[in-house]
């Protein structure tokens, strides 16, 4: 009660199954004349990035198409992205597809707004200017990008993922249609659902919690519980699809005023240093930082597990904390997420190094709800070896 709360989202939120009919009508509404399209070959392989540029062109909106964004996209996509877009004179940006094609569209707005190196935004509050315009259309349930001030990069030379955080990265507008998610394949949703998972309970039991975003959290974990086994197991299932993209928009909505913690933070090193996909750096993690969280707040714990839907045995009264830990480690085999950092080729001797990577990551390990030596990131790497 003694914290005050602030809290933002993209300027407009457009949910639905077949929300996407409405994006030329909100790009009209932005003002913005020729739109440049964000996205990667597999967006464009499935056929989804021909739909879009269909829907804005019936509609008389020219368009540009990016569409080289990889995973955990290097700084170097981003200058490429922001070299054709400048070159295409486009007046806004729309980013479609899963956190690296959304991230590397916002940065690119951004850059169109400002004159300074990329470099110089990385940490908070580092870009002067707002950028061009957005529209963000997630495609997979996970990262929430679509409503966070959050931009996270891939420095290859210091082998680190950087995060941008800046209000100037919000949306103007998030388009949430849970119909483009269908394709996606059952492993990415498996990681990515895990992804949201984990928003949601590292903004639960953060140490700077807040009742306000404690019940997007909950409602989070609660559809994801539900949901994420029926949308890997059937990727056409809509009804888990369209609550999935619910849950991975709570999960987003925790970000911007409370945010992640011990887990994002040692998950960065396993990607900057090894490309293990966020989702599933994540996966690996998050049972054990659990694990040593659980002293810290254990009712809050007790209401993770009781969320997911695992009391500790049949007759308990009330889940206990340690539950929580075993709910989700159930929930990560069943969606088969099975593996450990020792069978993703990661030398155990590189545990040292990751451990000091983590812990540098301070914007994020402040937040957790129990301090962290170096000797404690380094057991729990080792325990999840
Ligand atoms: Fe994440």
């Amino acid at each position: 009660m003694n914290r005050t709360l602030p809290f933002q989202m993209s300027g407009k939120l457009i949910f639905g199954k077949g929300a996407l009919e409405e994006l030329p009508e909100a790009v009209r509404r932005i003002g913005a004349g020729k739109a440049f399209v964000v996205t990667d070959p597999g967006l464009v392989r499935a056929g989804i990035a021909e739909k879009l540029l269909g829907i804005l062109s019936e509609a008389d909106v020219s368009t540009a198409l990016y569409d080289k964004v990889e995973p955990d996209p290097r700084i170097e996509v981003v200058w490429d992205c922001h070299e054709a877009a400048r070159s295409s004179q486009c007046e806004v940006l729309i980013g479609l597809g899963g956190g690296s094609a959304l991230d590397t569209a916002k940065v690119t707005a951004v850059l169109l707004g400002n004159s300074g190196d990329l470099q110089d935004y990385f940490g908070i509050d580092n870009i002067p200017h707002r950028g061009l315009p957005t529209v963000m259309i997630p495609t997979t349930a996970g990262t929430g990008s679509e409503v966070t001030p959050i931009a996270v990069l891939s420095d290859k030379q210091a082998q680190l993922k950087k995060g941008i955080v800046s209000d100037h990265l919000y949306a103007d507008v998030a388009l949430i249609d849970p119909e483009l998610a269908v394709t996606l394949p059952p492993q990415v949703t498996a990681y990515t659902g895990v992804d949201a998972l984990t928003h949601a309970i590292e903004a639960y039991t953060n140490k700077f919690a807040h009742p306000f975003i404690d019940t997007f959290a909950l409602a989070a974990i609660q559809l994801i519980g539900r949901y994420l086994k029926r949308a890997v197991a059937e990727g056409s299932d809509l009804e888990a699809r369209y609550h999935m993209a619910m849950a991975s928009l709570y999960g987003g909505m925790c970000l911007g005023s409370v945010n992640t913690a011990a887990v994002h933070a040692m998950a960065y090193p396993l990607g900057g240093m090894f490309d293990v996909p966020h989702g599933m750096a994540n996966a690996l993690l998050l049972p054990y930082v659990m694990q040593f969280n659980l002293e810290s707040c254990p009712e809050r714990f007790a209401r993770i597990a009781d969320a997911l839907g695992r009391p500790n045995g049949e007759f308990a009264a009330a889940p206990s904390a340690a539950a929580s830990v075993d709910a989700v480690r159930e929930l990560c085999s069943e969606v088969g997420i099975v593996s450990r950092l020792g069978d993703l080729d990661i030398p155990e001797e590189s545990i040292d190094q990751m451990a000091a990577g983590a812990l540098k990551v301070t914007r994020l390990m402040k937040n957790n709800p129990r301090a962290m030596t170096l000797q404690d990131v380094k057991t729990i790497y080792r325990a999840a070896y």
